[in-house]
């Protein structure tokens, strides 16, 4: 035998039993999207590498340190997508969506993202996020119906123990005062920090909050707040949001210190944590913000945004740590059981009329014997076996047993398929 190949790092099969899981989440966030009219989109999984460090940023650790990156064999710089919001304003642009007649356009995602970040509990190098992003309202109440939406998922899965927090980035003016403020923070002491934030400091001080490396130093307690920067029309905008969240009963918290990872952030920023015990060291489920600019800094005309993701291996965890269980059923509706040569082959095409008829069926495909033929109807968990030996089938007959109260009954071969779809009605 030749050597096994290794699944790459950072990455997961997902199998038959976990799938289910996975469909039944993915189907639940469509539903969800339905209800609140946002319509999906589907972008490439790779883009010219410029769109993710003039989009994301180049100060932040997405683009400095973990994109998949390659020349192509035509010369071009791609990337694998490390997120969705990027590609999704590209598209936007691109096919000049600002123009259409419904406003604000409302969109959704779901698919892999690709970050090469070091591997642990809900920290992937291929990931699946969900996101939405509503693009062309200013309207505060937006900002709260997005996270509404991310809720919405998180709930209608199960999840009770979630925790909102946001924060204010505020506007330019804002933004520029408080990064002032920060650079004379940080400028005096800056020696004692790591390198990227060396770096940071004149690029784009606010990621210094951000840093997982020097986190614990002390000037990062008494950095300066956004909060205390915020113009007046960033703080009523943000006063709105939280109205808003209060008025449909969406409880949060405010953290000044959330400045989320991306570049493209302004005004309202939030995340979604698992509060459930014995959730890993990453609490984050979800994250996402407004991005008044991004559209501009992409080549569209100036149009605000917002928008979240979420990916669905932290969801999947979160609901364990909860021990959620997810109603998903595995049950077929007939499995057909034969005894002897010519009941199996009619057990052929007696199958095939069964599942044109709309129904989920299994037949023996190993020469089982016919009680591993009950225990594999039993595997599927079959809500009715039909058994078909050669005497009933010269006889015109065949035995249906229900497998959830055990009653059973003879039905005339010919006329099985009508008998059954009356029975399972
Ligand atoms: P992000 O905070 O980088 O934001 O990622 C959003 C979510 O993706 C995280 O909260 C987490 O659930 C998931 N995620 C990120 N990295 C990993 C990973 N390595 N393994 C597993 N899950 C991961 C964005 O991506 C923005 N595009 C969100 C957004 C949309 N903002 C506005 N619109």
């Amino acid at each position: 035998m030749s050597k096994q190949i290794q699944i790459p790092r950072g990455t997961q099969d997902i199998l038959p039993g976990e799938t289910e899981k996975w469909q039944y989440i993915e189907n639940k966030a469509r539903e969800i999207c339905e209800k609140y009219q946002y319509k999906e989109i589907r972008t490439p999984i790779f883009e010219h590498t410029e769109l993710f460090s003039r989009g994301v940023g180049d100060t932040t650790d997405i683009v400095q340190k973990e994109m998949y990156s390659f020349t192509d064999r035509g010369g071009r710089e791609v990337t694998l997508r490390p997120e969705g919001t990027a590609s999704t304003v590209r598209s936007f642009v691109g096919n000049k969506m600002f123009g259409l007649a419904t406003q604000p356009v409302k969109l959704y995602y779901m698919g892999p993202m690709f970050r090469y970040e070091r591997p642990q509990a809900g920290r992937f190098r291929q990931f699946v996020q969900f996101g939405i992003e509503a693009l062309g309202s200013n309207d505060p109440a937006i900002d709260a119906e997005v996270i509404s939406l991310a809720m919405a998922i998180y709930q209608e899965l199960g999840l009770k123990k979630l925790k909102l927090v946001i924060n204010s980035l505020g506007d330019k003016e804002s933004r520029k005062a408080h990064r002032d403020a920060l650079i004379a923070h940080f400028q005096p002491r800056i020696g004692e920090f790591c390198s990227d934030c060396q770096n940071r400091l004149e690029k784009n001080p606010m990621r210094i909050l951000d840093c997982k490396a020097d986190r614990d130093h002390e000037l990062m307690k008494s950095a300066p707040s956004i909060i205390d920067f915020l113009n007046e029309e960033s703080s009523e905008y943000f006063t709105k949001v939280k109205k808003y969240l209060t008025d449909i009963g969406i409880e949060f918290e405010e953290d000044p210190n959330l400045v989320r990872g991306l570049d493209y952030y302004n005004h309202t920023a939030f995340e979604i944590m698992s509060d459930a015990e014995g959730f890993g060291a990453i609490t984050t489920l979800c994250g996402g913000g407004r991005y008044n600019g991004l559209v501009e800094e992409i080549g569209g005309p100036e149009t605000p945004g917002i928008g979240f993701a979420l990916s669905i291996e932290r969801l999947l965890a979160a609901l364990d740590a909860e021990g959620v269980e997810l109603p998903v059923v595995n049950k077929i509706d007939c499995y057909l059981v034969s005894l002897g040569e010519n009941a199996k082959d009619y057990t052929v095409g007696l199958l095939h009329q069964l599942r044109s008829a709309g129904f989920s069926a299994e037949r023996d495909y190993l020469d089982r014997k016919i009680k591993t033929q009950f225990k594999a109807a039993d595997r599927y968990q079959a809500k009715y076996v039909a058994v078909l030996g050669d005497d009933e089938l010269a006889d015109n007959k065949i035995a249906l047993k229900s497998m959830d109260d055990g009653g059973q009954v003879e039905l005339p071969l010919d006329s099985f398929l009508e008998k059954f779809k009356e029975l399972i009605k």
